[in-house]
């Protein structure tokens, strides 16, 4: 496994890659690795014939400075990690300094990417200027990788709308593909953030969870009104002490709008603060199967991994 620091290096390991007729997967990550990153990366190898995981805390995606200096970081935990999944398996980390992905720190980037619509509601009017932060950094990486998979995880929902827009919106040769969210067994969803918990918000950090079960429970048994559902998983978390909400949503899967009337699959979306930890989460939710109901199924990619040579 080749740990590579350079955006010129990176670029070229890549291409060095497709020339010698291998298929590229990446895997972009803020490091701070989890099981859930793992299992990104274990999809990325069994589908890709050469692997690149991109470790970088992205400082434009941070809109509070405190959360950012909080934000864990340890290189050498993650590359020891990547390289406990298996000898050869991930070919190349890409961990930069920021001044090789912003090369006018620390003056502000000139060019930047917004992506309109999709960026507006949930996590963007929480985190003003977060999702121009994650489409620069992501478009940077995209262009650096050339044709590729790239990896990530469903539990930042809206996160992978806003990369797969970017993407076909920039003409760049990348497909998006979206991995289901790993949980602990109680059924928080892995993030690098739950190490920053204490016990006590720890226990009661799987009221997301219980909130979108329930909220998904309803829409099975046909509850069609958005607001109802809503209501359900606010309710679960306002009865839960020391977690203060600040959405709890449904939305279509394409758009990231709240329909009229829930019909066919429809995603639930929550994000709450426990103290100055905040955590998101969501689920699919079905509407029961009716004579005239479109169900809209995400499509599903298979691939298969050619052997490494
Ligand atoms: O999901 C993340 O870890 C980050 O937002 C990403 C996609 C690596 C961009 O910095």
């Amino acid at each position: 496994m080749l740990v590579i620091h350079s955006a010129a290096g990176f670029a070229t390991a890549l291409d060095d890659a497709r020339l010698r007729g291998l298929s590229v997967g990446v895997v972009p990550t803020m490091g701070a690795l989890h099981a859930g990153h793992l299992s990104l990366v274990e999809r990325a190898c069994a589908e890709s014939d050469f692997v690149a995981v991109t470790i970088f805390v992205n400082p434009m995606q941070f809109n509070d400075e405190a959360d950012l200096s909080a934000y864990p970081r340890d290189l050498d935990s993650d590359i020891e990690m990547l390289s406990s999944i298996g000898q050869g398996v991930v070919d190349v980390v890409f961990a930069p300094e920021v001044p090789d992905l912003y090369p006018d720190h620390p003056r502000p980037p000139s060019t930047t990417v917004h992506v309109d619509g999709l960026t507006d509601a949930l996590e963007g009017k929480f985190r003003p200027g977060h999702f121009d932060g994650v489409a620069t950094v992501v478009a940077k990486l995209f262009a650096l990788s050339g044709r590729c998979r790239a990896f990530f995880g469903e539990k930042d929902f809206q996160q992978v709308a806003v990369v797969r827009k970017l993407a076909r919106d920039l003409c760049l040769p990348v497909e998006v593909v979206a991995c289901s969210t790993v949980r602990e067994s109680d059924g928080l969803a892995m993030s690098s953030r739950n190490a920053r918990l204490s016990p006590e918000a720890r226990s009661h950090a799987t009221v997301l969870h219980r909130a979108l079960t329930a909220g998904r429970r309803a829409v099975s048994e046909g509850e069609d009104r958005p607001g109802e559902v809503r209501e359900i998983m606010q309710q679960i978390v306002l009865d839960e002490p020391g977690v203060e909400l600040d959405y709890a949503e449904v939305v279509d899967h394409f758009e990231l709008s709240t329909p009229d009337r829930i019909c066919g699959e429809v995603r639930l979306l929550i994000a709450a603060r426990l103290r100055e930890v905040r955590l998101i989460d969501n689920v699919a939710a079905s509407a029961p199967a009716t004579t005239g109901t479109t169900s809209h199924s995400t499509t599903s990619h298979s691939t298969t991994r050619k052997s490494k040579t």
